[in-house]
């Protein structure tokens, strides 16, 4: 189970990254073009919106069964060290966050009563939780 919950994590990691880039720049294309916010924008910020919410689910089981999540943040040795740090505290908490952020881009874009104010609310809080999300991930175990 561990190993394919890890497989899933990672590479669903791609498809939330490339989501979430997409739906940044078509929003910023479509606030700066004046144009309205339609059903399909909408459609294409839930892509992204239930792919990283898919990401958070598997990672939160993953803290429980990874030997570098809940194990070692228990075992105190992961304070000392920042790559172990990296997994066992600021990733998890780290992305928890961008991924609150990306909910609350989403559901505040659906409130908001001009177009204008749909696309901002997306690609502003989009782009803080991508640039939270990117600053947290472990580099060297995903791609190195
Ligand atoms: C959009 C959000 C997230 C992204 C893009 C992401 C991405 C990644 C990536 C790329 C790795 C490295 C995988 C590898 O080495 O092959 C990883 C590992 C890990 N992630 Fe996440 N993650 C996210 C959210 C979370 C959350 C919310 C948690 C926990 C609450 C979490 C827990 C973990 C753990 C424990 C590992 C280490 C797994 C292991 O190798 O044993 N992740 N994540």
């Amino acid at each position: 189970m561990y190993t394919g919950l890890q497989h899933a994590h990672s590479g669903l990691a791609y498809l939330v990254l490339i989501a979430l880039i997409v739906v940044i720049v078509l929003m910023l294309i479509g606030a700066l073009s004046g144009r309205e916010f339609t059903e399909k924008d909408r459609k294409i910020a839930l892509v992204a919106f239930i792919l990283s919410h898919v990401q958070l689910l598997l990672g939160l089981i993953l803290y429980f069964v990874s030997p570098l999540g809940l194990e070692l943040f228990q075992s105190g040795n992961a304070m000392s060290d920042s790559t172990l740090r990296l997994t066992a505290l600021e990733h998890p908490f780290i992305n928890i966050i961008a991924i609150v952020l990306i909910t609350i881009g989403y559901s505040r874009a659906k409130k908001a009563s001009t177009s204008r104010a749909k696309f901002r609310s997306i690609y502003m809080l989009y782009a803080v939780g991508l640039v939270l999300i990117l600053s947290r991930i472990p580099w060297s175990s995903w791609i190195g």
